[in-house]
């Protein structure tokens, strides 16, 4: 198996040695450098995070996904650049991440995702249906009648802030506040060029939201209602019940998990849509396809570009000799392009069949909140199409990018309506 460590020259206009998730001409289209790492150098060794094995073919992306000689134990990633000594300065926050579910490894996550699922049962496909219909038909109403809106300030941005509010019985007024903490710690996890500066106001969102959370905690208790918060607070699995700091820290999961991925999503898939304009007239007459469409969205253009894991012990795989400690990417967004499992993988197919991508991961941490964003996409294009059958992205668009690649997607989305 050919390997190439530390490729030099230049891939698809970007230089080898200057990949990294903060350069804007790769965040804005990436998939021509999938492309060529596919082609020329799957496995790749690069020196981001004091050395990480990146692995972007569909194959080894999933088996990797799965392979417990892997560890999720990641939180501290976003500091690793920093001198040892200046590390504890973000510990307080390092150690709160620590307690999340995703960055936890089997056996105690078995016992902890078990909780959780239950805990997520009372969002049932139709209780998310129903929720998501209302505050959907809430976004678009004020619409109907202006002839241009910018789609991701107006429905983006606020569809999955305002479901996480509901989810978790956070009052709704505050959705702006809970996008700002979201974004300020999203971007430390998805990132591989930080400033100190980025890592305090990460810090300092991280402990604003853990104390707005005792506000929301006390209402939970009193109100009765059954939420997310509510369950994870009452409820107990065989033994397993979640401290405050543990609910604390997974509701800082779900905030920036729910927040994130399925605001860029949107955008993405709708941009998407309005450059295969077939699809798009396709979609139109039959809205039925609406759940194969958000499949087709999240395949063609995920928002979570690559997921992490750091070696539990050194081995082989695919001839990269990965080292204890180091960090592997599988880079789920050029697995999803990749010829070898999808054909005509560069076009977007919303009747695609066997669409089994990774935008949601593989094994044992496979995304919970998965159905929250297959019914946020597909109600959303199902009414987006009965409210505006012709709409299309303005020419000139300045699409303001996200700037980083681990949440790829875009600020503004100026559609036109006709
Ligand atoms: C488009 C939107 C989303 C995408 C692309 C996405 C993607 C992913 C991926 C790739 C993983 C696996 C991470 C790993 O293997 O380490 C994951 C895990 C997770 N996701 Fe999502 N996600 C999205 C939305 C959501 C939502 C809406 C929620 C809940 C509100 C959520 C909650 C979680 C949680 C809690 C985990 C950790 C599961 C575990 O470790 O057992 N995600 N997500």
């Amino acid at each position: 198996m050919a390997v190439v460590n530390r490729p030099t020259g230049t891939a698809a206009g970007i230089r080898l040695a200057d990949f990294n998730f903060n350069n804007l001409e790769l965040i804005k289209d990436p998939y021509p450098f999938y492309r060529y790492m596919l082609d020329h150098h799957p496995t790749y060794f690069s020196p981001v995070f004091g050395g990480t094995w990146m692995f972007f073919r569909y194959e080894d992306a999933r088996s990797l996904l799965a392979d417990q000689r892997l560890s999720s134990a990641r939180a501290d990633v976003p500091t690793r650049f920093l001198p040892p000594e200046d590390r504890a300065e973000f510990a307080p926050m390092i150690t709160l991440f620590e307690e999340w579910l995703a960055f936890f490894n089997r056996p105690a996550h078995t016992a902890f995702r078990r909780h959780m699922a239950r805990v997520f049962e009372c969002l049932t496909e139709p209780n998310l249906t129903a929720l998501t219909e209302r505050l959907v038909a809430e976004l678009l109403e004020p619409l109907r009648g202006r002839r241009e809106v910018d789609l991701m300030t107006e429905v983006a941005y606020p569809l999955p802030a305002l479901i996480i509010c509901e989810a978790l019985g956070i009052p709704r007024s505050e959705f702006k506040r809970l996008i700002e903490w979201s974004d300020a710690i999203a971007h430390i996890y998805a990132s591989s060029h930080l400033t100190i500066d980025e890592l305090r106001h990460a810090q300092t969102s991280t402990f604003e939201y853990v104390e707005f959370l005792q506000g929301v905690t006390r209402m939970a208790a009193a109100d009765g209602r059954q939420t997310l918060l509510s369950r994870a607070i009452s409820m107990e699995t065989d033994g397993f019940r979640l401290t405050e700091r543990q609910i604390n820290a997974q509701c800082i999961l779900l905030t920036f998990a729910g927040l994130e991925g399925a605001r860029y999503v949107i955008g993405n898939g709708i941009l998407a849509l309005h450059r295969h304009r077939a699809q798009y007239d396709l979609l139109r007459r039959q809205p039925e396809l609406a759940a194969s469409a958000a499949e087709e969205f999240l395949r063609y253009d995920n928002p979570v570009q690559f997921i992490s894991r750091v070696a539990r012990e050194s081995f082989t795989y695919q001839g990269a000799e990965i080292r204890k400690g180091q960090v592997v990417l599988p880079y789920v967004g050029a697995a999803n392009r990749d010829p070898a499992r999808f054909s005509d993988p560069d076009t977007l197919d919303i009747t695609r069949t066997n669409n089994r991508h990774l935008a949601f991961g593989h094994g044992p941490h496979w995304c919970i909140g998965a159905p929250m964003v297959q019914v946020q996409l597909r109600v959303l294009l199902e009414q987006l199409f009965s409210t505006f059958p012709e709409f299309h992205v303005r020419d000139d668009a300045d699409l303001d990018w996200n700037t980083n690649l681990g949440f790829h997607g875009f600020r503004s989305l100026p559609i036109v309506f006709q």
